[in-house]
């Protein structure tokens, strides 16, 4: 069983990208394989740059050291990354290495997040994790949920997200 770390990048009121990060936890319920520990970033805001209190960095620092891998879900800001998220990942280092790392893109645009995606992969090249190529892209967001926040095409996303999570528990050393 793999402890993975499931992290929703964005603190923005409203954010759609909370439909996605509920619905990949959903999938990641439905394996064996997986023992999920959602992280919401609401709970590890910051001011500034090594800016944690004193228990939420420690927790952050658990968390990181005792997961096998990581999945961020993250929304696509101006191209980027947004910055709650870049905070949370600089206040660690040594508990990234080695790591395998996915990433989820949202958008409500035809690309998924891929910009954001690719800034992203530098970031946690520098923490020298695994990144791993089997990124999921969630474009046009306002489409993807029904009433319920219920994905609609579940056999479409359900056969990505899972081949995510193959090669994610794949690269856990
Ligand atoms: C500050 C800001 C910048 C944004 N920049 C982009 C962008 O560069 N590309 C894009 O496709 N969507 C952009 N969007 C729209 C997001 O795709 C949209 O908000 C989507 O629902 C995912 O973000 P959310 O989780 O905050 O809702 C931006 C939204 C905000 C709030």
């Amino acid at each position: 069983m793999a402890n993975v770390l499931f992290v929703l990048g964005t603190a923005r009121e409203g954010r759609n990208s909370k439909k996605v990060f509920d619905y990949v936890l959903s999938v990641a319920g439905k394996r064996s394989d997986i023992e999920s520990i959602p992280v919401d970033i609401l709970d590890f805001l910051q001011s500034g740059t090594l800016g944690l209190p004193k228990d939420k960095l420690e927790t952050w620092s658990n968390l990181v050291s005792k997961t096998d891998a990581i999945v961020i879900v993250s929304p696509e800001y101006n191209h980027g990354y947004p910055g709650e998220l870049k905070l949370l990942l600089d206040s660690e280092y040594e508990a990234y290495k080695g790591k395998p790392v996915a990433i989820c893109g949202v958008s409500v645009g035809s690309l998924g997040g891929a910009r954001m995606v690719e800034q992203l992969k530098l970031v946690l090249n520098a923490l020298q994790m695994i990144v791993l190529n089997t990124s999921v892209y969630f474009s046009n967001v306002n489409e993807l949920f029904d009433k319920n926040n219920k994905i609609k095409d579940s056999q479409f996303w359900d056969k990505r997200i899972d081949e995510m999570f193959d090669s994610l528990v794949e690269h856990i050393k």
